[in-house]
């Protein structure tokens, strides 16, 4: 009886996501976490060879296939929601993970600086979602809300040390976007969110534990003194797309072990 209790308010048993980014670092953890909760997972990005290596090993834990796409142009956000939907009329979970950081010097930052990681951090997640609501709508119901979750950055929240203008503004953006498409499509049963997470390991990151002594110094400005893990990542991720997120939607989380309560 608990464990069916349980079931109904955080299960995604069965539900179809896509997660972008998927083949490593964050999107790999959400994509794992889903995997491991017995949801049929897409996920993409853009090599091939990384997209079959992390299909192989998500699918050590159940259902899920990877499709190569740069999504950084309308068209490939295009050809991709077209493969999702040659093979799924309903998709129940939209996360909008891929992203890219620029850092660079004030006085030199480039345009191409500027319009790459906009492209990927701001545009893909809306022409993504522009072009799978046929499927986020057909799987959306008011007891069963569809959910599309896009991955911002604490760094939206509070400056940083980086001077990384065009990711800052991207994920602010993103932010702002994502509460006018809650507003937007709360009448189609689709709830948007954001995670805006704190330190996780991954490629983006990787200058930060380059070696043990960098990593202890960049750990003690973590507030828990940690990095953040895949049960962190999916776990999140899990409850805004099950019952138990529901009644959430425009919202931004941080996810960052408490780096938002410091200056
Ligand atoms: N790690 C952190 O501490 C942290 C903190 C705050 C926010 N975030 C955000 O979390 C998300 C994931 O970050 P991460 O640290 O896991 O980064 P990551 O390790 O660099 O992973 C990025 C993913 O996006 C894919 N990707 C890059 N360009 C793409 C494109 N044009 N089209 C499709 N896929 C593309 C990459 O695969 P390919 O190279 O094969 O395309 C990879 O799967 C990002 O939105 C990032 O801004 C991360």
């Amino acid at each position: 009886m608990a464990d069916s209790f349980y079931e109904h308010l955080f299960g995604v048993r069965d539900k179809v996501a896509l997660v972008t980014g998927g083949t490593r670092g964050i999107g790999f953890m959400i994509a794992e976490g889903l995997v491991r909760c017995g949801a049929k997972v897409y996920i993409s990005s853009r090599k091939e060879d990384a997209c079959q290596a992390a299909e192989t090993r998500l699918r050590e834990h159940g259902n899920c296939a990877a499709i190569p796409c740069d999504i950084s142009t309308l068209g490939g956000c295009q050809a991709l929601a077209a493969e999702i939907a040659s093979k799924e009329p309903e998709l129940h979970i939209l996360v909008n993970n891929a992203g890219l950081t620029w850092n660079a010097d004030i006085d030199t930052f480039s345009e191409k600086a500027w319009d790459r990681v906009v492209d990927l951090n701001a545009k893909a997640p809306f022409f993504l979602m522009q072009a799978l609501l046929p499927q986020l709508r057909a799987a959306a119901s008011p007891d069963d809300r569809a959910s599309v979750i896009n991955i911002s950055s604490v760094n939206a929240i509070r400056p940083s040390g980086l001077q990384n203008y065009s990711y800052v503004a991207a994920k602010a953006g993103l932010q702002g976007m994502s509460a006018q498409l809650a507003r937007d499509l709360n009448g189609d049963n689709i709830n948007v969110n954001v995670i805006a997470p704190g330190p996780f390991k991954s490629k983006m990151t990787a200058p930060l534990y380059a070696t043990k002594e960098i990593e202890a110094q960049v750990m003690e400005s973590f507030t828990m003194g940690r990095w953040g893990t895949m049960e962190d990542a999916a776990g999140l991720t899990i409850f805004l797309s099950s019952k138990a997120g529901s009644f959430l939607t425009g919202v931004v989380i941080p996810c960052d072990g408490g780096a938002t309560t410091i200056g």
